[in-house]
């Protein structure tokens, strides 16, 4: 979408180390919002993130904060992992290539990394971590090393990246539920009707539409009476609560860098590895092999077999930063969040006109993301009014979940064919949310404050306003 600020106006100050509680406490130049009733985290204990202080000029020229309230497509940069990067960037060399003395630090610290994200998803003493791209890149080495006749049971309520990378053939759907005891059932059903030598269950451990958080306890245990493995999805989770695979007995999780704060290019797959193990290498190349001769190759087992190439050594140690960063401050944070969210929820539910939506029902427990729609406006018109007139970014559409998010709109009888999305994170400040639940109780009652039209490439453009190419960084 070409949509774009005035970037003339883009501007960040280098991360300040944001003070939490006195920036709560700071008069908003935007909302005249209540500023004091929130218990905020002690400032030191909450991790500052680089993209504080980054303006933006709204259409009626004012210069505001950016309010990035879109943390679950990608977190921005938290400045220990910044700091993390950084020191490893002066002896970054290869990965296991080499006996240099770079070489063997940056050895060192990809080895370092991966035991640090073991501790953070709790893994056993046997359990491997291997360093992907991303969750969907996790899933789909997973997929590729199911043992053959493997029978895949996965809710219709899963991301894309978690719903789609199995063998199409082997595949049991299981209806998006209405209740936790409906998934409990449907699960059931399924494990009980469906036998197969090896089966696997796909569970998410929280929803990247509604932030719920899926019953998992109950569903692994679910699955393991029934002999059945699980994968976990922690996209959504891990950048708010630690996944502990032991204490849980699933098998596997997944999850992204760039969700937990961390966005230099690596995701993880950790778990068992005995499929892995027995499984063809994901890449095949160097530093996968073992032997290569005229006839026949013998491959690595454990991470090595599945990461071919050289590794992403900064990745993985940012990756390891925000775990390590995450173990220290988690209460803090999730202090910092749910303070914020419940704010959040309450403003938008006073607000005409304005419908959020969930699976399990509108008590059940969730991380900090919500999605709404606002009667009579579409919901890329909604999401780009807010950027624009407010310099608040969100997202809309049906967020990589089209199935589940078909689902929630119907069952709520919406004729929306999308909705909007709100995340927050470490990030965001009070001001930012009392800025969107304003904005949107605006929107409800008047619309947009411009004339938007949507150009040749169906985006919305308001009257008025130039699109400016962003700055290249280099
Ligand atoms: C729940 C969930 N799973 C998987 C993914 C895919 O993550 P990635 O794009 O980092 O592969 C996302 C991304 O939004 C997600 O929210």
């Amino acid at each position: 979408m070409s949509v774009a600020h005035d970037t003339t106006a883009l501007r960040s100050t280098a991360a300040p180390s944001q003070d939490t509680a006195s920036a709560e406490a700071r008069p908003s130049a935007h909302s005249g919002a209540p500023q004091a009733h929130l218990q905020v985290a002690a400032p030191s204990l909450v991790p500052s993130t680089l993209a504080a202080g980054l303006t933006c000029r709204a259409l009626d020229g004012r210069v505001v904060e950016h309010a990035n309230l879109d943390h679950a497509a990608s977190a921005p940069v938290l400045a220990a992992v910044k700091q993390a990067v950084d020191i490893a960037s002066q002896t970054y060399a290869s990965v296991h290539r080499g006996k240099g003395y770079a070489s063997q630090i940056s050895s060192g610290s990809y080895e370092a990394a991966r035991e640090e994200v073991a501790r953070y998803v709790g893994a056993r003493e046997d359990d491997i971590v291997i360093f992907t791209r991303n969750t969907t890149d996790s899933m789909n080495l997973l997929a590729r090393a199911l043992p053959t006749g493997t029978v895949v049971f996965v809710y219709d309520s899963e991301h894309h990246a978690t719903l789609l990378p199995w063998p199409q053939a082997q595949t049991a759907r299981l209806p998006v539920p209405y209740t936790v005891r409906d998934a409990e059932v449907s699960l059931e059903d399924a494990l009980s009707t469906i036998p197969a030598e090896h089966r696997l269950v796909v569970l998410t451990a929280a929803s990247n539409v509604t932030g719920e958080l899926w019953p998992l306890e109950r569903l692994t245990r679910i699955a393991r009476d029934h002999g059945a493995r699980v994968v976990i999805d922690a996209a959504q989770l891990a950048p708010h609560r630690p996944v502990d695979l032991e204490s849980l007995g699933a098998d596997w999780v997944a999850f992204s860098g760039h969700k937990l704060y961390a966005p230099f290019g690596a995701g993880v797959l950790a778990g068992r590895r005995d499929w892995l193990d027995r499984a063809e290498p994901y890449l095949a190349g160097g530093g996968a092999t073992q032997e290569v001769s005229p006839l026949r190759t013998s491959w690595h087992r454990g991470a090595a077999r599945h990461e071919g190439g050289s590794p992403n050594v900064l990745g993985a140690v940012a990756l390891a930063a925000a775990c390590a960063t995450f173990r220290r401050h988690g209460e803090a944070i999730e202090a910092h969040e749910s303070a914020l969210f419940a704010r959040l929820r309450e403003g938008l539910a006073g607000i005409d006109g304005v419908r959020t939506y969930s699976i399990f029902g509108e008590d059940h427990e969730r991380v900090p993301v919500i999605t709404f729609t606002i009667e009579g406006l579409e919901a890329d018109l909604v999401a780009t009014a807010l950027s624009l007139e407010h310099g608040i970014g969100v997202r809309d559409g049906r967020f990589c979940a089209h199935l589940l998010v078909d689902e929630l709109l119907r069952r709520e009888g919406s004729d929306a064919p999308a909705a909007v999305r709100v995340s927050l994170g470490l990030g965001n400040r009070l001001e930012h949310v009392e800025r969107l639940i304003a904005a949107v109780r605006s929107l409800a009652a008047n619309g947009p404050s411009r004339r938007y039209t949507r150009d040749a490439e169906g985006a919305w453009r308001a009257d008025g306003h130039e699109v400016v190419a962003a700055p290249s960084p280099w």
